[in-house]
């Protein structure tokens, strides 16, 4: 079934619109390719009729598979490595350093497009690491929460269970030991680590401070390629807002605030860039 200009149009509009998700004329075919399975579901003659359905119908659990198709949810365990060890290095020490002076008493850490688990359970993992390595922060003053619109990554992370494929990005054999159970060809990512990290759906088009007052640390990481410039501004505004003052925030490795924020002075450690924000 191919999608006409006009089918396109309409479809990619409805995905901006309900998710941020922005998409060139060139992505017809990634759109076709990711709907193309409810034309057959819904017995449709075509995607004007898909379409026909999806606006009359107002069927929520219809609007969420769509998104959920629409997304892409590549994600690998201590992705570009820098992020981890900032967070080792700089953001935890500066965390430890409050605490002890009495300024702090918990810390809280949003992974914002969580996918399927593992940056929220490489921040676990690295938290409990650091935690285990001094006594100012105890692993119980550290709340993880972790975020993403697609309800298959959602249940994956819940899950925690990985194959082989997914074990080979990024963890090494020590980790794979230390963090994880072997069952037949499935990795189970432990329970305690499992149990620092509360999950959650949540459309970053949306204001956070419906998850939580405030955060001190937001990793948002690779999702914001998939915005137009006009909504990184909201959203990198809705960060700083929910951001505790002086918070940090790391994003991807090829994301830029260039030209769309201006709340978050620019770090630099370990090769790789972070923010904080600067109120
Ligand atoms: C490429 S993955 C990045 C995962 C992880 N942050 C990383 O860097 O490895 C992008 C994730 O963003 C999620 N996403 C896309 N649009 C979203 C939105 N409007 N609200 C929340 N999550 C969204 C997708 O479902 C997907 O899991």
């Amino acid at each position: 079934m191919k999608i006409t200009d006009n089918e396109f149009l309409l479809l990619r509009d409805y995905i901006e619109e309900n998710c941020g998700i922005c998409l060139n004329k060139d992505k017809a075919y990634l759109l076709e390719n990711r709907l193309v399975h409810f034309i057959e579901e819904f017995k449709c003659k075509d995607f004007s009729e898909f379409y026909y359905i999806l606006k009359t119908s107002n069927r929520k659990d219809l609007k969420d598979k769509i998104l959920d198709a629409m997304t892409t949810n590549e994600t690998l365990w201590f992705r570009d490595a820098h992020p981890y060890a900032i967070l080792k290095e700089k953001i935890l020490p500066s965390f430890a350093k409050e605490i002890k002076a009495g300024t702090r008493d918990k810390i809280k850490i949003w992974s914002a497009a969580s996918s399927t688990g593992q940056e929220p359970y490489s921040l676990a993992i690295t938290v409990r690491d650091f935690c285990m390595g001094q006594d100012v922060i105890k692993k119980d003053m550290v709340k993880i929460v972790a975020t993403d619109i697609s309800d298959s990554s959602l249940a994956k992370a819940k899950a925690g269970k990985y194959d082989a494929v997914a074990m080979n990005r990024g963890i090494t054999p020590e980790q794979l030991n230390k963090f994880f159970t072997k069952e037949g060809m499935t990795h189970t990512i432990n329970q305690d680590i499992r149990d620092m990290v509360n999950f959650q759906k949540f459309n970053l088009q949306d204001n956070p401070i419906a998850l939580e007052p405030h955060f001190d640390l937001v990793f948002m990481r690779y999702v914001a390629i998939y915005f137009s410039d006009e909504f990184k501004k909201g959203l990198y505004s809705r960060l700083a807002r929910v951001l505790t003052p002086k918070g940090f925030l790391v994003i991807g490795a090829v994301e830029t605030l260039r030209g769309v924020s201006e709340d978050f002075d620019m770090l630099s450690h370990a090769g790789g860039l972070y923010y904080q924000c600067k109120r």
